[in-house]
């Protein structure tokens, strides 16, 4: 067993199919025992509740390997719920928190050889997905599903790795008031790649979408959740009032290492666009995103420019980075569980 002879250092955020994947199947009101196997296929009835209605719920957490040699990954016991909520909320059947985190171990484990290097700058994407099997033709819930987990070698989300980007604001709305924006599911994904490929045709790295209900609050960008720093250091992490923004496990996690770990006060409270011009640092977090700086926003042809500029992270932000990928390689002591031990 040796490490597979891929360039770690410029992979970029992109799918290889990887050697093994963790299945298990819901069928007759149960979950069968799951297995590890090499089939990357998946075969579906052409009336599987997944094509026609969208019942899908996913997750996205990584494996790091630490300087000496273990291999972890980043509290996985928040994904196993949060997945728990997405499909409760699409009316799927719950698939255990003491299997999930098993079947993360026994992907990573089977996976080593795609477990890039410490300090290659890549780590492990690891990708549980739910989704209805099952047939049905009426609106109605499924009565069968697949759980799976593969898991990719990946790279920095955004081109440039930690240099800032420029987002936009939407016109689009990704969630609506009482709808599904605070589950991980397909779907809000689905109505959020018009607005993504229009952003990105028009220069922009991302879309920051406001309240669907207001227009005037800043709830997240379509990969990641928001943090800005104040003028005087403080972190502002926005939040919604109609909970339509994603309960981002990078983003509680920022909240309390800025707390406990560097002395910040923390305020999370709702935050206006036309307030944003008085904040020095924007960053975008996200298991994917980690802490993506963000240079400028563009509000329909004005920009917003931060004082961090376009060059690099700004210093808030940077000891944010610094501290929670310490954290997440092993480098810094973390907080009790955070860090789970696969190998
Ligand atoms: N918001 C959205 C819409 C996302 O897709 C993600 C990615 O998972 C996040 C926020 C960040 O969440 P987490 O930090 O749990 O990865
Ligand atoms: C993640 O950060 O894990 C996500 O699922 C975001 C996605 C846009 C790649």
């Amino acid at each position: 067993m040796s490490k597979k002879n891929l360039d770690w250092s410029s992979i970029g955020f992109n799918y290889h199919v990887t050697d093994y994947r963790y299945v298990s199947n819901y069928k007759d009101g149960k979950w069968d025992d799951g297995a590890i196997t090499t089939d990357s296929k998946i075969v579906l009835s052409e009336d599987a509740g997944v094509l026609h209605y969208a019942q899908e719920v996913f997750e996205g957490l990584k494996a790091y390997e630490t300087e000496d040699g273990h291999i972890v990954c980043f509290r996985p016991d928040l994904n196993a719920d949060r997945m728990e909520q997405s499909a409760g909320r699409l009316e799927m059947p719950a698939f255990p928190a003491d299997r999930f985190i098993k079947a993360v171990d026994e992907v990573v484990k089977a996976n080593v050889d795609w477990v890039p290097p410490f300090g290659s700058g890549a780590t492990l994407y690891i990708r549980p997905v739910m989704f209805a099997t099952g047939n049905v033709i009426g609106v109605k819930p499924a009565d069968e599903y697949q759980f799976r987990i593969f898991v990719t070698p990946v790279g920095p989300y955004f081109k440039g790795g930690a240099k800032p980007i420029v987002v936009k604001v939407s016109d689009f709305d990704r969630a609506a008031p009482n709808g599904t924006g605070n589950i991980k599911a397909g779907l809000n994904y689905a109505m959020s790649l018009h607005a993504i490929v229009t952003a990105h045709e028009e220069g922009f790295a991302e879309n920051v979408y406001l309240d669907a209900q207001s227009r005037t609050y800043i709830e997240e960008t379509g990969g990641a959740n928001i943090i800005f720093v104040d003028a005087d250091g403080n972190l502002v992490v926005p939040k919604s009032f109609t909970d339509s923004i994603l309960p981002s496990i990078t983003r509680r996690s920022i909240v309390q290492v800025a707390k406990d770990y560097l002395g910040l006060s923390v305020e999370e409270r709702p935050v206006r666009l036309d307030e944003v011009q008085n904040f020095k640092e924007m960053g975008l977090c996200g298991t994917a995103a980690v802490i993506s700086p963000v240079g400028k926003i563009n509000d329909h042809g004005k920009e917003i420019c931060f004082e961090s500029g376009m060059d690099e992270m700004g210093p808030v932000l940077k000891k944010l980075y610094d501290t929670l990928t310490g954290i997440q390689m092993g480098e810094i002591e973390a907080p009790e569980g955070w860090v789970h031990v696969i190998k």
